[in-house]
């Protein structure tokens, strides 16, 4: 069976596996080493202020780099004044990205008063006007990622993807959580059915958990989703798009990646962070992301705080070598445990 194709509006995407943004992580380097293995349907940036776009911040632009090889990709964006986000909008369409995606938060007063992206979700009516804003000035696919609202007596989520449809959006992305829940508790499958029902004709991108083929095959067939979008998951096994579309066209995701293209995906990284963004940054960020790889490849707790603590390319080749040579000891151990305990943000983010 060929793998299912999906349109964002004018959009074909070659797959139905998206990587879902995580800030911090989701940066160019990231993003071109998991496109560098196959079967990425579409990649989406960290979150970005349309306000600091507009006023071309240092660290805004940094987020926004990208290249040709890195396509297609959508920008996220977030913020409440509709005449900032059309603008960064047509910013970004003139830039060249495939897609305009917009960060939607949680629809309680209380909580949003302070303003940005969650309080989009308090005032219905601001809210699709702005969504629509962003739709009318550009060409682009806009699309719009939101939870499923503030608690489970509030699942507002199917009321706006069929504000949104009308309003234009491609597309809508739904993390099946509620606000309340932040990273806690169970995905709501039944909830994000209820978004899917609730739209005529635009595709729901399902998110949340998907972690495995069996996590996939659950969250499409329960929720009638036509694509997914996967974050932590991506993290944890960066071959798992490609996994996805091979067990999509032949039944059989192939064999799980062993220890050691673990190990040269961890180098292809670094090396892409340092070709993109200098040895300082390369090595400071990766601080952040030794931390995951670690967790997969376990060579122990001296390597990872030294990997963590990481001044140079020179000093991260040695270290590459010492747990090359730490893996040539496990002997018949090829593959990592499929179980590895994630780190998440300890509650909600307010613009997520
Ligand atoms: C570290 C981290 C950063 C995130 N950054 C963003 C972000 O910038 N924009 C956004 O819409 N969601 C963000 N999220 C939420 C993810 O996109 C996703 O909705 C959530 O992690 C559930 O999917 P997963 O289980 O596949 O990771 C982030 C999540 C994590 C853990």
């Amino acid at each position: 069976m060929p793998v299912q194709q999906i349109r964002l509006g004018s959009l074909q995407l070659s797959s139905r596996y998206f990587l879902a943004p995580l800030a911090g992580y989701t940066n160019l380097s990231f993003r071109t080493a998991v496109r560098e293995l196959g079967g990425l349907g579409l990649a989406t940036t960290d979150l970005v202020n349309a306000r600091a776009l507009l006023q071309f911040s240092r660290k805004t632009m940094e987020l926004l780099q990208t290249c040709p090889e890195d396509r297609p990709v959508a920008v996220q964006i977030y913020g409440a004044e509709a005449e900032y986000m059309a603008e960064a909008a047509r910013w970004l369409e003139n830039y060249g990205v495939s897609s305009i995606d917009i960060n939607m938060g949680c629809p309680v007063h209380k909580v949003t008063r302070g303003g940005g992206g969650s309080a989009m979700m308090c005032d219905a009516g601001g809210t699709v006007r702005l969504v629509r804003a962003v739709v009318e000035a550009v060409r682009l696919p806009v699309t719009v990622k939101m939870r499923l609202g503030w608690d489970d007596d509030n699942l507002s989520a199917p009321f706006f993807a069929r504000e949104f449809e009308q309003a234009g959006v491609a597309a809508v992305t739904v993390h099946g959580r509620t606000r309340a829940q932040g990273f806690g508790g169970r995905v709501n499958h039944d909830g994000i059915r209820a978004v899917v029902e609730a739209v005529e004709h635009i595709p729901v991108i399902g998110n949340g958990d998907v972690r495995s083929i069996a996590d996939a095959e659950h969250m499409l067939r329960t929720t009638g989703c036509a694509a997914l979008a996967i974050g932590r998951g991506a993290l944890l096994n960066p071959w798992f798009f490609a996994q996805l579309t091979r067990w999509e066209a032949t039944g059989d995701p192939g064999p799980p990646a062993t220890y050691l293209q673990r190990l040269h995906f961890m180098n292809r990284h670094f090396h892409l962070l340092v070709g993109h963004r200098g040895e300082r940054f390369a090595c400071l960020s990766f601080r952040k992301v030794a931390n995951w790889y670690c967790r997969v490849l376990k060579p122990g707790r001296d390597v990872q705080q030294r990997l963590m603590m990481i001044e140079s390319v020179e000093v991260f080749d040695g270290i590459v070598e010492e747990i090359r040579q730490i893996l040539a000891t496990r002997v018949g151990q090829d593959w990592p445990d499929a179980e590895v305990n994630l780190r998440v943000p300890s509650g909600p983010v307010e613009h997520w």
